[in-house]
């Protein structure tokens, strides 16, 4: 019997412009592990990092709380967590807790469940950072790679991305506010134009399209969002000079990496990977910002393996 399992999970970034909680990509610029072992009873937290111990309040705690109702687990569990992923920058890092919590619980109790229903779980602790669920990095973080996000009833698609695409991540020094997701989608219009819909949506399509015939030029600059990046730059200091500066230097296309700050530019494995960040760097010194940038590229999930995916909506 097994008392004890460790699950890495990938950071992510969402939306990817006009994917608005429909598109995650897993990235390997950092992880979080979570650690499950039974214990005599009750769910106990513990973590060197700065979350809440709180089973209720952290989304690791609250995925192990509501899987152990749903399966009728009666043994208590300690969930230990080592964050690698920055919390509130954009790179799903609640979501890679509660994506690794869901894939540990799965395996402790051999519950073998599929990606939809171990995205679900993950999702479900969500809530207890974003307030309201969403999906997109939870499912990239699980099933890792490219994915899109049908809900009602909840159905993720997952495609392998192209081998040579990168992204630069330019994350800023910035303090980011306490509800930060909650914050970023209050400030999102609720009425759009029918004609940036349409925009929004044939560049979202050509994403896919790209995706799916590993053309990363054509990922790269259908990266266009003309409803909600225009509504959240203000909240980033800088981002038009990262954003102009990024594309002059060569990136295919460039957005804010899910609700923020953090800006992400997407590109060909090459040598402008690097001028690429410098770009960005200097993007935001003009308006006296620092920032740490990474290059990454697309990661495995936390559920890597095949049998995950079976049972969900199909996998290129
Ligand atoms: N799709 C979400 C948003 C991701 O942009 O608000 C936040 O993690």
């Amino acid at each position: 019997m097994v008392s004890k399992v460790t699950v890495k999970a990938p950071s992510s970034t969402a939306n990817l412009g006009p994917g608005f909680d429909v598109f995650g990509l897993a990235m390997d610029a950092f992880y979080d592990t979570v650690t499950l072992t039974k214990i005599k009873k009750g769910i106990k937290i513990i973590t060197e990092d700065s979350i809440p111990a709180n089973p209720e309040k952290n989304t690791a705690g609250l995925v192990v709380k509501n899987m152990k109702k749903k399966f009728k687990i009666k043994d208590g569990i300690g969930i230990k967590i080592k964050k690698g992923i920055p919390a509130g920058f954009g790179m799903g890092s609640s979501a890679a807790s509660a994506a690794a919590a869901a894939v540990a619980f799965d395996k402790l109790f051999g519950l073998r469940l599929n990606g939809n229903s171990l995205v679900e779980f993950a999702g479900s602790g969500e809530k207890a950072s974003a307030g309201t669920i969403h999906y997109d990095n939870v499912a990239a973080s699980v099933l890792g790679g490219f994915v899109i996000v049908r809900t009602d009833p909840l159905d993720v698609i997952r495609i392998e991305p192209p081998e040579n695409l990168r992204m630069c991540v330019a994350v800023p020094t910035i303090d980011v506010p306490k509800k930060k997701t909650k914050v970023s989608r209050g400030v999102i219009p609720k009425k759009i134009k029918l004609s940036d819909s349409i925009l929004n949506l044939s560049n979202a399509s050509a994403i896919v399209a790209g995706f799916l015939n590993k053309d990363t030029e054509l990922i790269g600059n259908s990266i266009k969002d003309v409803i909600v990046e225009p509504a959240r730059q203000r909240m980033i200091p800088g981002f038009s000079k990262v954003k102009q500066n990024a594309i002059r230097a060569g990136a295919l296309g460039v957005t804010i990496s899910g609700a923020g700050p953090s800006v992400i530019a997407f590109s060909k494995n090459s040598d402008s990977l690097k001028k690429i960040c410098r770009a960005m760097s200097k993007g935001f010194t003009s308006s006296n910002t620092k920032c740490q940038t990474i290059i990454c590229k697309p990661s495995k999930g936390a559920a890597d393996k095949r049998k995950y995916y079976e049972k969900s909506s199909c996998c290129f």
